[in-house]
């Protein structure tokens, strides 16, 4: 897969793309992203990106220019790289679709996204009729920029690609990505840590009583902490009645 990533602020991928399970995507070749500055696409002598709004008001738009200049290079080079067709476009933004795991298993399923980060108060409308993008959201709070929820979103995506994680069904065992339940509680060594045990059942050898242990834990969980989960279980069973 390939993710194109368009932003101001390109430093801000390299701790980031250099560590944990992206490094590993990319170094087993699961994963190439490619970041782009989109003010070496501005025109003018001050590099400008951003302007006023037109019939006036607080902060800065991003400008048309140096974004559809950006994309159509990002086009070019990933073609060059041997994509096919266009880019799957994303525009991370709070006015987008809620970031969820039902999208990141359909959005690991694309070839090639490419990722616009946006800052100041916001895009001029034009790139987003020109270029049509998935606006994406992770949750209804205002970040400084759209580069943090750029990288929540790969995370997401690069853990769903097959071969990313060591254990193949790592992915499919976490909250949310086997259906509406919170993960359980897990343990590891020592059995005793400072008076706290770990349950004796896990320790048992007994395969079915530890699969209904965790189930239980985790309904458990998501009744304490998430009882709308629940909630959206039950109806699911009622629509499909
Ligand atoms: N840019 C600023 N805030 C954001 C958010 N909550 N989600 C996506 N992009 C953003």
């Amino acid at each position: 897969m390939r993710i194109d990533v368009l932003t101001l602020f390109p430093g801000m991928f390299e701790g980031f793309l250099e560590e944990g399970i992206v490094r590993v995507a990319r170094s087993k070749g699961l994963l190439d992203v490619v970041t782009h500055d989109f003010r070496a696409f501005a025109t003018d002598k001050h590099r400008s990106v951003d302007d006023r709004p037109y019939g006036g008001g607080p902060g800065m738009v991003l400008m048309c220019g140096p974004v559809f200049a950006c994309d159509e290079s990002v086009v070019a080079a990933g073609r060059a790289a041997g994509q096919e067709g266009e880019p799957k476009r994303i525009m991370l933004t709070p006015q987008g679709r809620r970031l969820d795991q039902d999208l990141l298993e359909e959005l690991h399923q694309e070839p090639w996204l490419s990722v616009l980060c946006g800052h100041y108060e916001g895009f001029d409308e034009r790139i987003r009729e020109g270029l049509e993008p998935l606006e994406v959201s992770i949750g209804d709070y205002v970040l400084s920029g759209g580069e943090v929820p750029a990288m929540v979103l790969i995370d997401g995506i690069t853990r769903l690609l097959p071969g990313a994680l060591g254990h193949p069904d790592g992915a499919r065992s976490d909250s949310f990505a086997c259906g509406p339940l919170l993960e359980g509680p897990q343990y590891t060594r020592p059995r005793v840590f400072r008076d706290m045990e770990v349950p004796a059942v896990l320790l048992s050898g007994d395969h079915g009583a530890v699969a209904r242990w965790r189930h239980e834990q985790a309904e458990l969980r998501t009744q304490a902490r998430r009882p709308d989960l629940l909630g959206r279980a039950d109806e699911n069973e009622h629509t499909s009645q």
